[in-house]
């Protein structure tokens, strides 16, 4: 199944831009061009990642998709709904079947309150459960979904581990039963054994609750693990999007398969002196001055003078779509 019964997010021609402070009360306004065009679909009880390194968009295309950053241009489906023309009340109640699960649950977790009072908070804001006991048995099973005792409940975030405290943010995005879960980096603050705890509790409840997951991530050994689908972005747009498999056997965009040839092997980061990867060599061009022709060009080694004129578009090659003139074969 492939079709639009299949489709929970779809997102179409989806561009952010963010205006940058005028130099001069009459000068021109620029803009910091973060998102560009960008089109993908997230399945039902699948995992779409958005690979790329830092600065090319993800977090603000993921943003943007749940209404998060508000988008300059584009559409956005969910479950059919034009999400980008729901009203307030309208969007607030579609806001329970979309959640988040950030890279730093100390950050996003407020320390002084409860674990189980963060846990709970979404049930309460969001009026789910008959009553007060229900809400409390709720957060019960969820501290259980996520692998916490009872009597955790009662802890502080600070006096959880970096894992623990992952899960206790996982247990509050899916309190309220979402249907999609933004992951940004979910893991990549944690020590390697125990992204493969967090990794292999994220399979677990997709396949319990039929989750959807927009999984971002810099980490191809993470996406590899984890997703289905992969769109690789590069400057605000999305440059290779396949399916995992054609991905990683068959890169056709020359960003891709450096960014695959960069990355450490899984084999290597589970050995002892294991250093985080390294990264595709040079400097991506300004999101302010988008360069005409391809936004790779400057660091690509097949190069060619059309590649400075003529800006390459997204199209299908076998079941990989790819944003480059000259692909590899
Ligand atoms: N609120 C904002 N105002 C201005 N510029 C922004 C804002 N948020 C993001 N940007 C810029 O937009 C571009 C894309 O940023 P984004 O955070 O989406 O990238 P990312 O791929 O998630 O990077 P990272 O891997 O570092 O998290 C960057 O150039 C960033 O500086
Ligand atoms: S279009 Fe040209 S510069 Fe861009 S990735 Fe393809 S070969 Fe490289
Ligand atoms: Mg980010």
């Amino acid at each position: 199944m492939n079709g639009a019964e299949d489709t929970l997010l779809d997102v179409a021609d989806l561009s952010v831009r963010f205006p940058m402070a005028r130099k001069s009360l009459f000068g021109e306004r620029s803009y910091l061009h973060a998102v560009r065009g960008v089109s993908f679909v997230v399945r039902r009880g699948r995992t779409l990642g958005l690979v790329g390194e830092s600065g090319s968009g993800k977090t603000t295309t993921a943003m943007a998709a749940i209404r998060l950053v508000e988008a300059s241009g584009g559409a956005v489906r969910f479950e059919g709904q034009d999400l980008l023309a729901l009203d307030g009340e309208a969007m607030r109640l579609a806001r329970r079947h979309v959640q988040v699960i950030f890279q730093d649950p100390y950050s996003s977790l407020n320390p002084r309150e409860r674990v189980g009072a963060i846990v709970r908070e979404p049930l309460d804001l969001m009026g789910i459960g008959a009553s007060s006991a229900e809400r409390e048995e709720r957060v019960r099973e969820l501290f259980a979904l996520v692998g916490l005792r009872p009597d955790q409940m009662a802890l502080f975030p600070h006096q959880f581990s970096g894992g623990q405290r992952q899960r206790v943010s996982i247990a509050r995005a899916l309190a309220t039963n979402p249907k999609l879960v933004v992951c940004d980096e979910p893991v990549s603050a944690l020590d390697v054994a125990i992204q493969a705890q967090i990794l292999n509790l994220l399979r677990r409840l997709q396949d319990e609750m039929g989750l959807s997951y927009l999984f971002i991530s810099h980490d191809l050994g993470v996406v590899q693990f984890i997703c289905d689908d992969v769109a690789v972005m590069y400057l605000g747009e999305i440059v290779e999007l396949a399916d995992r498999a054609s991905l990683f056997s068959q890169p056709r965009h020359p960003y891709t398969a450096a960014l695959i040839e960069a990355a450490p092997s899984l084999a290597r980061r589970k050995s002892a002196g294991y250093r985080r990867g390294g990264m595709v060599k040079g400097d991506p061009p300004s999101p302010m001055s988008v360069p005409k022709g391809c936004a790779f060009a400057s660091r690509c080694p097949r190069v060619a003078d059309r590649c400075l004129e003529e800006k390459p578009e997204l199209r299908p090659m076998g079941a990989t779509l790819a944003a480059c003139h000259f692909p590899l074969g």
